[in-house]
């Protein structure tokens, strides 16, 4: 009770501060996507991604070693798939020297302990742009974790740490999980995007790699952003079929999920802060309405204390030039 309790005791100077803060931020905290392209010595700019590239292969063991020495340790890989190799099963995703493939090896010769992750999902090898194969103008279930998990078996061949499946389909996780148990990749980790909505805060992401869909939407299969209590249920189904880190997605719309999760799994959480996050801000600081840095770091912490164990975002290296 006032005046025996005052709440601005503990606020009156920095180092006050600093010795009672609840949560921080680390360089381990974070994740960062890397978007790679075909070609050589290529630095594509990303029009709604201001500040963010696209990198030829070539140029992918400089950035990583950068990151590495900024104390960045993983990577997130999305590749841009050229028209001419795309079809409806995404034929292309299981080519041994596919892009995908290719860059993780050039990323593990070039920083050996970085953790690559990857992508799973269809939808930049799609000539539909969805996330599985298209039968009569709908997206097949089962047919689709089959090359899903085909799809993760060859990321890890090629040396990929975690796969990370962002397709949401049922089953997924189960079917990847058998298969690389099958073939004795025993402790490759799946990251699976349980609580992935369908989101129009992807959009400038679609545009960095052509993947947007050709026809309707993804509604069928990315979760409904009225729902809370379904995303508990999606990251326990996952977890039981195999997965070792569940993911919300998008970030700073969700809090409530992550808080949820945090509540009712023990499982390592991880928050995906999307594209259009990345561009609203960008974009507010370009205009002189917001303070970039500033924002980004409350972003950012308000990860942390929703219950986040892993952060990935394209702020990543801004961020940590701060820290
Ligand atoms: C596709 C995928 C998407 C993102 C990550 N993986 C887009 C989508 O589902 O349409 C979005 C990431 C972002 O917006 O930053 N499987």
């Amino acid at each position: 009770m006032y005046p025996i309790q005052r709440n601005r005791r503990l606020r009156n100077s920095a180092t006050l501060r600093a010795l009672i803060q609840e949560h921080h931020l680390a360089p381990s905290d974070f994740i960062v996507p890397l978007f790679v392209i075909e070609g050589s010595q290529k630095k594509e700019a990303i029009a709604a991604m201001p500040g963010y590239y696209r990198r030829s292969t070539d140029l992918l063991a400089k950035k990583v070693k950068s990151l590495w020495n900024m104390g960045l340790k993983s990577v997130l890989l999305f590749v841009k798939v050229p028209d001419d190799l795309k079809d409806n099963k995404g034929t292309e995703a299981l080519n041994p020297e596919g892009l995908m493939q290719r860059s993780i090896q050039i990323i593990k010769n070039a920083v050996p302990e970085m953790v690559v992750m990857t992508d799973v999902a269809l939808d930049p090898y799609s000539s539909f742009g969805h996330d599985g194969v298209v039968e009569y103008g709908k997206i097949v279930n089962d047919p689709t974790v089959e090359i899903l998990s085909e799809m993760a078996l060859s990321h890890a061949q090629a040396g990929a740490d975690v796969v990370a499946p962002s397709d949401m389909m049922d089953g997924r996780i189960l079917g990847i999980r058998k298969c690389l148990e099958e073939q004795q990749f025993h402790d490759t980790v799946i990251m699976s995007y349980s609580a992935k909505y369908a989101s129009s805060f992807y959009g400038p992401f679609r545009d960095a790699l052509d993947s947007a869909p050709g026809f309707g939407d993804k509604k069928t299969y990315q979760m409904d952003f009225t729902n809370r209590r379904e995303a508990i249920t999606e990251a326990q189904r996952d977890i039981e079929e195999g997965a070792d880190i569940v993911m919300v997605k998008p970030g700073i719309a969700y809090l409530d999920i992550l808080r949820d999760l945090r509540e009712s799994i023990t499982t390592p959480i991880a928050v995906y802060q999307v594209s259009g996050e990345y561009s609203m801000l960008k974009a507010a600081a370009e205009k002189g309405w917001l303070g970039h840095d500033a924002v980004m770091m409350e972003q950012l912490l308000s990860f942390k204390r929703a219950g986040a164990n892993l952060i990935a975002s394209y702020f990543a290296e801004e961020a940590v030039k701060l820290l």
